[in-house]
């Protein structure tokens, strides 16, 4: 097999560097042979692949909005070389077989590594737990109701000394559902009332992160807040984290960009969980980001078929794409205005999400010896976004019509190129 060789890319620390790739992994660039395929990167950033923390793939059970290889396709186009993927589909992966289903999906279909998440309670009812130990003894490490939130303490409680005893996480889907009536579709403010429309408070999210972060040190397990949205859970998270407790979160590219005040247009590609919110609570994110009280971006990539758009804004089906606008956002919003090194991006879109699951094989530095995976940036690219220029099988791109930075060139894994522009 011909290696691939990529002259003069520039690393995530500004040092220039050739690179070679032979049989999946980093070696030495001298060792370049003619039949070798050569890949000019003068100008590119050459970033370890991306991770997300948080996928929605669909498959299986909606495949009409998105399936693994759509899904993973979707993830090499945005950069990303790993994806975690979500629990809530049809059947719910909340045993060994449905795990090892989904494996054995990943294993034909993926352009991406595929890392199962899974269920916390048996078919995300909140009333019993999952499988836990024949969920990790199919591998899984990462267990989550995402898509719901675990109110019940006493299960929260349950499954944290069990997932505790194989080092594993509980990533928690922080929206107190006895804090808003099942029609809430919005931020609670001036602006839902303006709308009419029933609104999720901010404290339905912090909340529940402090509940979990006190039941997260009980019981000494290690705890992921998913997508943190306001400036009050930017805050529980500090406390957490200043108290050395295992206690991680991310933040989503639409909570860094977007705000409430779209949900005016009326257009349910707005309507997501957690909400949009105001521009105090972006702000904090945004800092609670470059601080590094948020460990990591994820994207919440949550295709939905026109159909289940296609409603009176409370009845549609929340959720929005984002693997392929990630990266762009996160350069927009954070590397742009200084917020953010490009080393910084390495460790919140790599090196944290893939340490999160202990992924071996991914987050890891671009080096000699390394598994080759590998995303080339232009960090001066840009272009209008079009919903209809996409790998997903999906439309509900929050960012159509918007100039957002463009920077994925080619993506590499495990030393196969999995997407080139
Ligand atoms: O808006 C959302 N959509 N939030 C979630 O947590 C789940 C997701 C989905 O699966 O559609
Ligand atoms: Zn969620």
């Amino acid at each position: 097999m011909p290696g691939l060789f990529i002259g003069g890319a520039t690393l995530a620390d500004g040092t220039r560097t050739d690179l070679l790739i032979r049989d999946g992994v980093f070696v030495d660039p001298a060792a370049v042979h003619r039949d070798d395929e050569r890949v000019d990167a003068e100008g590119l950033l050459a970033l370890p692949g991306l991770v997300d923390p948080h996928t929605h793939l669909r498959e299986p059970g909606r495949e009409d909005a998105e399936t693994v290889a759509t899904g993973t396709l979707a993830a090499a186009r945005g950069g990303f070389t790993a994806v975690h993927a979500m629990a809530n589909l049809s059947p719910v992966t909340d045993t060994r077989a449905a795990a090892e289903r989904l494996q054995a999906i990943a294993r034909a279909d993926a352009s991406a590594q595929v890392v199962v998440v899974g269920a916390l309670s048996r078919g995300l009812a909140g009333e019993e737990l999952a499988d836990l130990d024949g969920l990790h003894a199919a591998g899984v490490t990462m267990f989550s109701d995402d898509g719901r939130c675990l109110m019940n303490a006493r299960l929260m409680r349950e499954a944290f000394d069990l997932i505790r005893t194989f080092d594993g996480v509980l990533a928690q889907h922080c929206q107190d559902h006895n804090l808003a009536g099942a029609t809430a579709c919005c931020h609670e403010c001036s602006i839902s009332h303006e709308l009419g429309l029933e609104g999720w408070p901010s404290v339905a999210e912090s909340s529940i992160i402090a509940r979990d972060v006190e039941l997260a040190a009980y019981t000494g397990a290690r705890y992921h807040a998913c997508h943190i949205s306001t400036a009050e859970s930017v805050e529980v998270i500090r406390w957490a984290k200043r108290r050395g407790l295992p206690v991680t979160a991310e933040v989503m590219p639409h909570h860094l960009l977007l705000e409430t005040a779209l949900v005016r247009t009326g257009d349910t590609v707005y309507k997501v969980n957690p909400p949009l919110r105001t521009a105090e609570h972006v702000e904090a994110v945004r800092a609670g980001l470059a601080d590094g009280t948020i460990d990591m971006v994820g994207t919440d990539h949550a295709p939905h078929a026109a159909q289940d758009k296609a409603k009176p804004f409370p009845e549609a089906s929340p959720g929005m794409l984002g693997l392929e606008q990630a990266l762009g956002v996160v350069i927009q919003t954070m590397v742009g205005p200084g917020r953010l090194t490009w080393a910084d991006v390495a460790e919140r879109m790599s090196y944290a999400p893939a340490r999160l699951t202990r992924l071996a094989g991914q987050g890891r530095p671009v080096a000699v010896g390394e598994p080759a995976n590998l995303v080339l940036v232009d960090p001066e690219s840009a272009r209008v976004v079009d919903r209809e220029n996409t790998a997903s099988k999906s439309r509900n791109n929050p960012y159509d019509g918007l100039l957002l930075p463009d920077p994925v060139v080619m993506t590499v894994w495990a030393g196969r190129v999995t997407y080139r522009r």
